[in-house]
């Protein structure tokens, strides 16, 4: 297995440089003029991002794994190729292998507007997936998937960018960018909804997959006085998820009061939206995050 110091010998630049992280797992991290940050090569997982002169953006949660097999609880994990429960197979892991496994770096580039970029790529399936993470001002992922076999007529796959926003409290903030979208409400027997004009707030579990939707969502957070905003292409789906008290005191890599600090707003596409390809064919989906002081609406 590739040491940290190999990582260097080949990769490292000015402003990133990898090591050895929680668990022994491999990383890099990332201090430039622009922002801070960590990626871990276990999920191709981007665990921290905090833009200078900003709070942290990513939520991570004290109890979580970093163990060969397991998925990071928070950052950005990458749900890839089924998301949630693979309904043809009960024992699969929730999401998909590419959070489970460590993925190999392809390159490290330094672009004096855009920031620092990591590359990393791995082959699940019939896939081969590429991930490129650029740590600048914003934070830009971007997942292009290729069907390499030949041999098959064609395969689908359904994919998230899961990424844990970090709030001061969950009662506090909104969301908007979903007003007047269909979504399927998880906690209400996946029954679909016509979301009303109004933002989106909080006051219990909320699991809603929003449908057909390409708009930019913004996160206001009065008490961080910041917003954060989620803008996205080559996504159909946005999912947003906070599991609230008991499905949180559930999960054995969730602090039983850690609820109130997170929200997710995931890029995806799934269900009716999985993406299909033929030999040789191509789909790139990206979100960019961003943050601006003060929590008013732009
Ligand atoms: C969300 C799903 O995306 O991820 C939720 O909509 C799920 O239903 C959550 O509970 C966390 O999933 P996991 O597998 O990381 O516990």
């Amino acid at each position: 297995m590739i040491s940290s110091e190999q990582l260097n010998d080949r990769f490292g630049v000015e402003g990133l440089r990898f090591g050895i992280g929680k668990g022994g797992l491999l990383k890099a991290d990332i201090d430039t003029d622009a922002c801070t940050g960590e990626i871990y090569l276990h999920g191709a997982h981007v665990t921290q991002f905090q833009p200078i002169g900003h709070q942290p953006v990513l939520w991570v949660s004290e109890k979580s794994l970093f163990t060969p097999g397991k998925a990071i609880r928070g950052g950005v994990p990458i749900c890839f190729p089924w998301f949630g429960g693979l309904a043809s197979d009960p024992t699969a892991p929730g999401h998909g292998w590419a959070r489970l496994r460590q993925w190999d770096i392809d390159s490290v580039q330094v672009n004096p507007t855009a920031g620092v970029s990591v590359t990393m790529t791995t082959e699940i399936d019939a896939f081969r997936l590429l991930y490129e993470v650029t740590f600048g001002l914003a934070l830009t992922m971007s997942l292009t998937v290729t069907l390499s076999d030949n041999s098959v007529v064609s395969a689908s796959f359904e994919e998230a960018l899961h990424t844990y926003l970090s709030v001061g409290n969950i009662g506090l903030v909104s969301i908007s960018g979903l007003e007047s979208a269909k979504y399927i409400d998880k906690v209400d027997k996946g029954s679909t909804k016509l979301a009303g004009e109004a933002t989106i707030r909080f006051d219990g579990e909320c699991d809603r997959v929003y449908l057909d939707t390409g708009t930019t969502c913004r996160l206001i957070d009065p008490e961080k006085n910041r917003m954060i905003e989620v803008a996205k292409s080559g996504s159909r789906n946005t999912v947003v998820w906070n599991p609230w008290i008991e499905k949180s005191s559930r999960m054995s890599d969730f602090g039983d009061d850690e609820w109130p600090k997170m929200v997710c707003i995931e890029t995806a596409n799934v269900g009716a939206t999985a993406i299909e390809l033929m030999p040789g064919q191509s789909h790139a989906m990206s979100t960019v995050i961003s943050v601006f002081d003060g929590a008013q609406q732009l």
